[in-house]
């Protein structure tokens, strides 16, 4: 069993201003300083980010964008690259999420260059896959996942095998109110670390965490984090508010 420490990260999605975002973290700051063997990550808009690593400067929890463009600068107006991100010390970033492969044509092929580019700029991509409703009732998921997989994370070298992240994240579960069950999730994690362990080793394999999301709750993420293959979570709507989040972190 690899060393993983849980990583409970909060993705703030389009919501929060600025200063509704310092706020957030304000009260998280205080509230959680204590958290000990636990990771603890928040991903503002890109145009509260700098505020808030401001504001959680030497504390415990981490801070990482939404996305990000895989060229480092240039005529690429409305984007932001890994050096501005590295720049203000920015920890993680997020990389195709499900939103951004729905609306905004993210493909497996450009993960692939953000993650590259994020590990080259020195930031931790956490690499989001997950099946839609429909291919899951075709049968799909394995497939699926498989292709995100093999073709978004290609290329890894090594400390950088060990490092990612992926966020297994299925469609139909994002603010639906409907959970995967735990064993349904972990189905697909070990699947992902067999995977990952044929790519890159087992070493790697078990080094690597592999965050659950879509609907994690106060409620549901003990059940969720005590499956093996599970070493996080990735949350949407239940981390906009100090309160849940501060449980979903305790959990
Ligand atoms: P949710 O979102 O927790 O609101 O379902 C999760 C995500 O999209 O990262």
């Amino acid at each position: 069993m690899g060393n993983r420490v849980p990583l409970i990260a909060g993705n703030w999605k389009m919501n929060k201003t600025v200063k509704e975002s310092v706020e957030l973290v304000s009260v998280l700051k205080q509230k959680l300083t204590d958290v000990k063997n636990r990771e603890i990550l928040v991903c503002p808009s890109y145009i509260s980010l700098y505020a808030v690593k401001e504001a959680l400067k030497n504390t415990n929890i981490k801070v990482g964008a939404q996305n990000m463009y895989f060229e480092k600068s240039g005529a690429f107006t409305g984007e932001i690259s890994p050096l501005m991100l590295k720049d203000i010390n920015c920890d993680y970033v997020i990389i195709g999420h499900s939103e951004r492969r729905q609306y905004f044509g993210e493909t497996d092929e450009s993960v692939n260059k953000k993650m590259k580019v994020a590990f080259e700029s020195g930031i931790i991509p956490i690499v989001c896959v997950g099946e839609t409703l429909q291919q899951r009732e075709k049968n799909e998921t394995f497939l699926i996942i498989e292709k995100q997989i093999k073709i978004g994370v290609a290329g890894l070298s090594g400390e950088q095998m060990k490092k990612l992240v992926i966020a297994y994240e299925p469609v139909w579960a994002i603010g639906t109110g409907k959970t995967a069950t735990p064993q349904q999730a972990e189905e697909i994690h070990a699947f992902i670390r067999k995977l990952y362990s044929e790519l890159y080793g087992k070493d790697a394999a078990e080094d690597i965490r592999i965050l659950y999301g879509g609907s994690v709750k106060p409620d549901n993420i003990s059940e969720i984090m005590k499956q093996p293959n599970i070493d996080g979570g990735l949350i949407g709507g239940a981390a906009l508010k100090a309160d849940d989040f501060i449980k979903l972190v305790n959990y």
